[in-house]
């Protein structure tokens, strides 16, 4: 057992230090870059947002005490556990450390002002439906990339036994104790899956969820779940089977790293191979889980060495553009799309890029434009038409991954660009500007 699992009793009861604040959103940070230096060293991968988000509310179904080792550091966990505190769970951090327990519950409300700031909080309803027969989570509302609605939540809870309705832009569901049932979602979604999942655990009764989610991310869960004495076969296929249990308990778990965190380094350093020898290896990653994101990074040009926790790419000249179209995993995972765009905005050649997850996941490319990149529009594909060189410039970001996007082509443009509202950024990566200015990157943040 890893010895960051080893929770001393110190650890347990020590006071947190602060809590990395969850960025305000009216804070006007903003990073400075001056592009055309190649990347090159080494950095560690954090843990999987996407993963730990789940895994936290996870803790809701148990009054045991959940401890979550490699948690990232962002301003999304920090979301997720005010919102569980305001519920009267007790979360303690320490560094990537978390501790988390629901043994003293006295709200089932997810609040509207924590829900529209992320999206994620959803993942709570499924765990206080199953745990508590109730819970008033309100709708999410609409986000940058798309409309992204939670149907299919809603319609695989009442199939378990919930009735939910409408009151006031919230979710009010109530239960008996939920009833196993066979759910085909209409569409892959991860955290509906996430979330029905969480609460077949505790129906009583086999549950099937088909055209589950494959994504890393559900399997990492299902992994927790299992170790709280869950009775889960099947993740990582789209059948998943829950054989519902009386209860959960307490457990350990670390959570996998974070396979998109992981593949915008790698975009990163590729980009930059056009000015030079790009050398960068990534530690504490697990490069299985992201294999469509490295079959077009050599498609790309780049050369990649894949270990069993590593990976190191190596790129010495500029990028030949990649055409891709995103689907759910293990195809080209859409978290990865604007990264990928700014990589072919500098490429030799035509990239097509189709986005088929979101409807409105184009926003990078106004700001691309404004660096001098050559995209076109037509319906859900971006026509790309790389060109021998950026321009810096003033760009604003407008949701996380565009974040990356506009860092990227910062990275690779001549002369100065300023990111804006970089908040977007720091919903899902650690200081990332500290870790690409180790790697020799010439980007700081400024007020
Ligand atoms: C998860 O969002 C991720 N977030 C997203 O990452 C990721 O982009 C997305 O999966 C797709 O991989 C977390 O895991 C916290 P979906 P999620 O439900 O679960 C439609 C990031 O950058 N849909 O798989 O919300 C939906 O509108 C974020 O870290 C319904 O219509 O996505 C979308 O078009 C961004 N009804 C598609 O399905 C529903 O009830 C896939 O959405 C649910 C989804």
């Amino acid at each position: 057992m890893p010895d960051s699992l080893r929770f001393t009793e110190a650890v347990r009861f020590r006071r947190p230090p602060g809590e990395r604040p969850s960025p305000d959103p009216l804070s006007m940070d903003k990073l400075k870059i001056e592009g055309g230096v190649p990347l090159r060293g080494e950095v560690p991968v954090a843990g999987a947002k996407n993963a730990a988000l789940p895994i936290l509310a996870a803790a809701l179904l148990t009054d045991g005490e959940l401890q979550v080792a490699n948690v990232p550091q962002l301003a999304d966990i920090a979301t997720m556990a005010k919102l569980l505190r305001g519920m009267g769970v007790r979360v303690e951090r320490s560094g990537t450390d978390v501790v988390v327990r629901a043994d003293a519950v006295t709200s089932t409300e997810a609040p509207y002002e924590l829900v529209k700031t992320m999206r994620a909080s959803v993942l709570v309803l499924g765990p206080l439906v199953a745990r508590f027969g109730r819970a008033r989570v309100s709708l999410p509302g609409g986000c940058a990339i798309g409309a992204r609605p939670v149907d299919q939540h809603i319609k695989g809870l009442e199939l378990l036994g919930a009735t939910i309705r409408i009151d006031h832009g919230y979710m009010v569901a109530e239960a008996p104790r939920l009833k196993g049932t066979r759910i085909v979602t209409d569409m892959v979604t991860v955290t509906g899956t996430e979330n029905l999942m969480m609460a077949a655990c505790l129906a009583n009764g086999e549950t099937v969820i088909e055209n589950a989610a494959r994504e890393p991310e559900v399997v990492d869960l299902a992994n927790c779940l299992t170790a709280m004495g869950a009775r889960i076969k099947g993740a990582g296929t789209d059948r998943i089977v829950i054989e519902g249990v009386q209860r959960l308990g307490g457990a350990r778990h670390r959570v996998m790293p974070d396979r998109i965190e992981t593949g915008t380094f790698l975009v990163a350093a590729a980009a930059t191979g056009a000015f030079g020898a790009a050398d960068v290896l990534l530690r504490d990653a697990a490069p299985q889980t992201l294999d469509a994101v490295l079959d077009k990074l050599r498609e790309a040009g780049a050369v990649l060495e894949a270990g069993a926790n590593s990976v190191r790419v190596r790129m010495d000249k500029r990028p030949r553009a990649v055409s891709l179209r995103t689907a759910p995993y293990p195809a080209f995972p859409t978290d990865m799309q604007a990264q990928f765009m700014a990589l072919d905005a500098i490429g030799e050649g035509v990239g097509r890029i189709t986005e088929t997850i979101f409807e409105n996941r184009f926003m990078h490319v106004l700001e691309l434009q404004r660096l001098g990149a050559h995209v076109a529009i037509e319906g859900n594909t971006a026509v790309v038409q790389g060109v021998p060189a950026l321009s810096g410039a003033k760009v604003m970001a407008t949701d996380l991954r565009a974040s990356a996007s506009l860092v990227i082509a910062g990275l690779v443009a001549s002369g100065e660009t300023i990111v804006d509202r970089i908040y977007h950024l720091d919903r899902g990566y650690d200081r990332v500007e500290q870790r690409l200015a180790a790697l020799g990157g010439r980007i700081e943040r400024v007020k």
